[in-house]
């Protein structure tokens, strides 16, 4: 383990209590300097520790397999979970070792370096502040529809945060609260000689960002759910609750071929319904009609020019108000 791992380590497990740095000492072996330097570091870095003397503890709880392994009750899912402090990208790093990565495989990184979204974007996670997660699947049975995954999750997540606050989907991949993104979902498919060789769901979430975290222009676009609900977030409940949805509504898709539950979630939550909006696609924008999600999960829009109707399958498009974004 290296220094910064024991340190966060022993923080987590100690959490909610404080540690003394002697104990530090005693778990790495390494000089008072040494650890001390190191605690600095993770403190810039932004990790919320909170130092009173020769004792430390965190401001709120990371992600942890401990804590995690104590709740968890799914069946298929997260059988094996790994945490990163820092990586590049779950996505990335499942997707390299995708052959030897058994289904259900959870990843979780406390700081991504090169996390990356949707359209070829950057995605932010700031140290322990966000939540970094990759879900790794390998169905047995050929799936009837893979890129509804994403709308799958997004219904997963909204049930997992909807006893605490009200949330918004804006389809296909960004979960929202009062018209700000909490959340988003980049689902990404391998496949070998045409044949699947598994699918990466990756995760990211807001949790306990602050305003100040954010870059000036994110900062009416993006929140955090402590922003929103006044309180310090436990990222280890809200993934066993988000966990425990998907596995039922996955099961339930791969076995009955069934989309039902998780696309009238995402209709009951949509952002989008009933708006007249702006289709960004490639180099061109219209304004349409927002209908309604079919049960394929397309979009089915109404272009105001040439009154036609389509439905939109494409997750290359974005959807935006006069202002931007929604
Ligand atoms: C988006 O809204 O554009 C999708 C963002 C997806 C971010 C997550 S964080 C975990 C996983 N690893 C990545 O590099 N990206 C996804």
């Amino acid at each position: 383990m290296s220094l910064w791992e024991t340190i966060i380590d022993k923080l987590q497990t100690a959490y909610p209590d404080i540690i003394e740095i002697s104990d530090l000492i005693q778990a790495s072996e390494e000089s008072i300097e040494t650890i001390q330097h190191g605690i600095q570091k993770l403190k810039q870095q932004g990790f919320p520790i909170v130092i009173s003397g020769n004792q430390l503890t965190l401001d709120f709880p990371l992600l942890s397999k401990e804590e995690l392994n104590k709740n968890l009750q799914t069946q298929e899912l997260a059988n094996e979970i790994t945490v990163f402090d820092s990586i590049d990208s779950t996505n990335t790093y499942a997707k390299t070792h995708l052959s030897s990565i058994p289904h259900g495989s959870v990843f979780l990184a406390h700081e991504q370096v090169q996390g990356k979204g949707r359209l070829g974007r950057t995605w932010s996670s700031p140290a322990g502040k966000s939540m970094s997660i990759s879900l790794v699947l390998k169905p047995s049975e050929i799936l009837p529809d893979a890129s509804l995954l994403t709308q799958l999750t997004a219904a997963a997540l909204t049930k997992a945060l909807e006893d605490e606050v009200s949330v918004q989907i804006k389809w296909p991949n960004d979960v929202l609260i009062n018209k700000m993104k909490i959340a988003g979902i980049l689902t990404e498919a391998e496949f070998s000689a045409g044949k699947l060789q598994g699918i990466i769901i990756g995760i990211g979430i807001n949790t306990n960002l602050e305003k100040t975290d954010f870059s000036k222009e994110l900062q009416h676009k993006a929140t955090s759910l402590r922003e929103q609900l006044g309180e310090k977030i436990d990222p280890n409940h809200l993934l066993t609750r988000f966990l425990s949805y998907f596995e039922k509504y996955y099961k339930n898709f791969i076995e009955n071929n069934s989309t039902e539950t998780f696309l009238s979630i995402c209709k009951e939550h949509s952002i989008l319904i009933g708006r007249k909006l702006w289709i960004h696609s490639n180099d061109t924008k219209r304004k349409a009609l927002i209908r309604t999600i079919d049960s394929s999960g397309s979009l089915v829009v109404t272009y105001l020019d040439t009154k036609q109707t389509e439905k939109i399958i494409s997750t290359n498009v974005s959807i935006r108000d006069e202002n931007g974004y929604i």
